[in-house]
């Protein structure tokens, strides 16, 4: 899929420091219930190459038009305003974010940001083997790489593309230009992955990746379809089997990071059902029409494109960060409310 825009037409503008932004506010962004949000997950595109069963329906067409995506001068104007307002760390991702043309780009742009410490990427690897140097060059740190099966015919059933030899070209040629360490995110199933948590295991153990095991959320009508997985035991059984102990990975987020006793296989449980995070949600989501999300399982947002485009000034739109992150909810209500959110996770960026 050819994703064209105009954004390579940019020039590169003038480095951004904290007098040209002209802002001096520099306190940090802390939400009502005490939690310093320091981490954007920024969607460069809604669209994707895959539709994976848990997350874009099959035949969905109602994607974002061009004109309501940010442009790589846009994006990087907010995230210099973001970091300077304490955002230390922001990942890449969508719908899939290298069918953004000219990502690469955008990475460099983003990743000289005076204050901030971590750009990474989230990829369903598809295009990985055709990018992973660019990307590198460009100051991308780290990769997510989704994976969901290691049985090729399971990944066309997942995702409704033969895509598994790509994929594994991805994980290959990310690992040939030094990403490290690469997480492989693998979201769990009923009746289609969950017997290959073990094959995954072991996968991940030869190839020093390190293995996320995700519970599915009810997140759009796609979602929802998708049968409730407790990774509790799944914990408990690996814990056992391997000797595991706690283990504190960087960049290590809403997991739960288990370690063998040598340090060489490392497991995250990502589990929003079972257990969840938001005491410790130190995150928000920038779709890319430029609305910002407080939560993945709440409505409240914040539109920034409306905002910057009808001309607020640098300092409207810190004032409009401080105020949204006083609308970050306590909490996602996926066990509750499991219907409630009906835009699903390619869209608001996951
Ligand atoms: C939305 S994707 C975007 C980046 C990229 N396309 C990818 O797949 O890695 C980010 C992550 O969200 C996960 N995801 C999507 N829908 C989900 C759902 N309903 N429940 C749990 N995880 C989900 C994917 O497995 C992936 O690891
Ligand atoms: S999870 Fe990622 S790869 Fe799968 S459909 Fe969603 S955006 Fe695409």
């Amino acid at each position: 899929m050819d994703i064209m825009n105009s954004d390579h037409t940019f020039p590169k503008s003038k480095s951004i420091t904290s007098e040209n932004l002209g802002i001096h506010d520099t306190s940090p962004l802390v939400d009502r219930f005490g939690r310093q949000i320091s981490y954007v997950r920024l969607s460069v595109t809604d669209r994707c190459d895959l539709r994976c069963a848990y997350c874009i329906p099959k035949g969905f067409k109602g994607f974002e038009v061009p004109s309501h995506w940010l442009s790589f001068d846009e994006i990087e104007r907010l995230m210099a305003i973001f970091v300077r307002a304490g955002v230390s760390r922001i990942r890449l991702t969508g719908g899939e974010p290298l069918l953004r043309a000219h990502l690469p780009q955008l990475a460099e742009r983003l990743a000289v940001l005076p204050g901030l410490d971590e750009l990474s990427l989230s990829t369903n690897a598809t295009q990985l083997e055709n990018h992973a140097q660019a990307l590198r060059d460009a100051g991308v740190s780290r990769v997510n790489i989704s994976l969901d099966s290691l049985v090729p015919e399971q990944i066309k059933c997942l995702t409704g593309q033969d895509a598994f030899a790509k994929i594994m070209a991805g994980i290959e040629a990310a690992q040939a230009v030094g990403f490290s360490p690469i997480k492989i995110n693998m979201v769990i199933v009923p009746g289609a992955n969950d017997r290959e948590i073990d094959n995954m295991v072991a996968f991940c153990r030869a190839r020093g990746l390190i293995l996320r095991l995700i519970e599915p959320m009810p997140i759009g009508d796609s979602g929802r379809t998708i049968t409730p997985y407790d990774l509790q035991e799944t914990r408990r059984r690996l814990t056992q089997i391997f000797d595991l102990v706690p283990a504190l990975i960087p960049g290590g987020g809403p997991a739960y990071y288990l370690q063998d006793p040598a340090g060489s296989f490392n497991v995250g449980f990502i589990t929003p059902i079972s257990r969840h995070f938001c005491a410790t949600c130190n995150r928000v989501r920038l779709t890319v029409d430029g609305i910002l999300h407080l939560c993945l399982g709440q409505e409240a947002r914040v539109d920034f494109r409306t905002l910057m485009r009808s001309g607020a000034r640098d300092e409207d739109l810190m004032m409009a960060l401080k105020t949204a992150i006083e609308l970050k909810p306590e909490r996602h209500e996926f066990r509750e409310s499991p219907e409630k959110i009906m835009r699903f996770m390619s869209s608001t960026g996951g």
